[in-house]
């Protein structure tokens, strides 16, 4: 049996993606291996976000080609696949750089994978068209031992693609136009993950809340009504989206928030800045204050929401004075978890071609702080939950013998004692104590069985 090797970089889609293609990769007769040296193809699923992921890629080319001639020295073949957004971004580019590379397949033409590797026999090929058809109607379905294999929470695409163009950002580039895939097709996927024992599903997309699928009825269906579809789904008991948009979270979405038990309390929803005329620049089309408002809204609905968000410090032209307006948002709204970057010119975009670009030092030091403060809230916030009742989805054994682990409903790790409980299973516990990445509980009952 030929075996593959994918690695990922970047965002939960191409996590998602990744699965998609060794799962196609499946019926052509390739088994998945998880040690690059055997691989008899190597799949790398690139991210083009910022600089530093984008060159990662071709350092990591770099050790694939020494080891297809090694290989190749012993006699055995090896292709080189490079996909995700590095390979749409830079298509042909990526050929001419590394001459080891076979093909090369854009986020949207994986569908094509068998059919480039029987033709890269004769040529190195690049296909990186956005293409007529959807690909997700040319994959094949989830099969159930591949699904048990990944365990008892899953991801789902829903949506794909961006129509936003923040002025930063590649992602509408390399991702294409906004696609919501059809209600049908989505419940479809769910219920097979759900009949193989996931427990966890979260939607994904690159604007989830966004999602305008069509409806078994015809009508385009917003996120919240499909949310409340997909909580009836017999076995699923956990429900979470990312990554939105302050902008789409409409009455629905929020309403949804507190009405259905499924939908976690948790919503990772990017700011990148707490200054007006920065969010301006970024073409977020929204203020700051709108964003403390929404907040306040969701709150409402869900008073225990854990929020995250994705902050950019050092966009071109932002002052001390704009830095401390998000470092004030910050402050004021309050974050369980958050991602922090330094802005990073990215070729094609309007702001790298702005001339007001900000040194490395003061966005270094910019981020240091901002980091500094999210932090306190991180741990000020798995601290706030020790003593609390918690139900917790057992996902893997523990670190050591006789634990195991899984998720609060605020996505925090959580670990205790137990030799009677079975990943899949959801179990109240008392948290007793925060750890820097984890918590540590004691059992106190349990929340319900797995389905049968
Ligand atoms: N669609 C999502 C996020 C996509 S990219 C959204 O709208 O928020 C994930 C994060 O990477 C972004 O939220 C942003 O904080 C960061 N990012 C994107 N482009 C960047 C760039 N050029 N430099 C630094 N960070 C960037
Ligand atoms: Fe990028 Fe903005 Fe689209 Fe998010 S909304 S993917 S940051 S362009
Ligand atoms: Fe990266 Fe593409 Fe995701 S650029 S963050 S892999 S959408």
């Amino acid at each position: 049996m030929k075996k593959v090797f994918v690695k990922s970089y970047g965002c939960q889609m191409n996590v998602y993606d990744a699965e998609r293609m060794t799962d196609l990769l499946a019926t052509e007769g390739y088994s998945e291996t998880k040690a690059m040296e055997e691989a008899d193809l190597v799949i790398l699923n690139t991210c083009h976000i910022r600089e530093k992921a984008a060159d990662k890629v071709y350092s990591e080319l770099g050790r694939v080609r020494e080891l297809k001639e090694e290989r190749e020295a012993q006699g055995r073949e090896t292709k080189i696949v490079v996909a995700g957004c590095v390979a749409q971004a830079e298509g042909k580019e990526i050929l001419r750089r590394q001459t080891a590379v076979d093909v090369v397949v854009g986020p949207q033409n994986y569908h094509h994978l068998p059919d480039l590797l029987k033709r890269s026999k004769a040529e190195r090929l690049v296909d990186t068209e956005f293409p007529i058809e959807d690909k997700f109607d040319h994959l094949p379905a989830l099969q159930k031992s591949r699904i048990q294999s990944r365990g008892v929470t899953a991801f789902l695409t829903i949506q794909e693609g961006c129509d936003k163009f923040c002025t930063f950002c590649v992602v509408p580039y390399t991702r294409g136009a906004e696609v919501s895939r059809p209600v049908a097709r989505i419940l479809d996927e769910a219920m097979r993950l759900a009949d193989a024992g996931v427990r966890e599903l979260t939607l994904i997309g690159q604007n989830v809340n966004a999602y305008h699928g069509e409806g078994p009825d015809g009508s385009s269906w917003t996120l919240g009504r499909l949310l409340r579809r997909l909580a009836e789904v017999p076995g699923i008991a956990r429900l979470r989206y990312m990554t939105s948009h302050p902008r789409d979270m409409d009455d629905e979405l929020i309403l949804a928030h507190g009405d259905l038990p499924a939908l976690m309390p948790y919503l990772h929803l990017p700011v990148q800045s707490g200054s007006d005329r920065i969010l301006d620049a970024m073409n977020r089309k929204h203020t700051s204050d709108e964003y403390r408002r929404l907040i306040e809204r969701i709150r409402k609905r869900q008073p225990d929401l854990a929020l995250s968000s994705d902050f950019i410090v050092g966009f071109p032209g932002e002052t001390d004075a704009e830095f401390e307006e998000t470092m004030r948002l910050v402050a004021d709204v309050g974050f369980a978890m958050s991602f922090t970057f330094k802005y990073s010119p990215r070729p094609g975009t309007p702001a790298a071609e702005l001339a007001t670009q900000v040194s490395e030092e003061v966005k270094s030091m910019r981020l240091a702080r901002l980091q500094n403060l999210l932090e306190t809230q991180r741990q000020a916030f798995n601290h706030g939950t020790v003593g609390q009742t918690l139900d917790v989805l057992l996902e893997k054994p523990g670190r050591h013998p006789g634990q195991i682990a899984g998720k609060s409903p605020y996505l925090q790790p959580v670990q205790f004692e137990s030799d009677a409980h079975q990943i899949g299973e959801i179990v109240t516990v008392r948290i007793v104590r925060a750890g820097s990445n984890s918590l540590f509980a004691e059992l106190i009952g349990t929340g319900d069985k797995v389905a049968a």
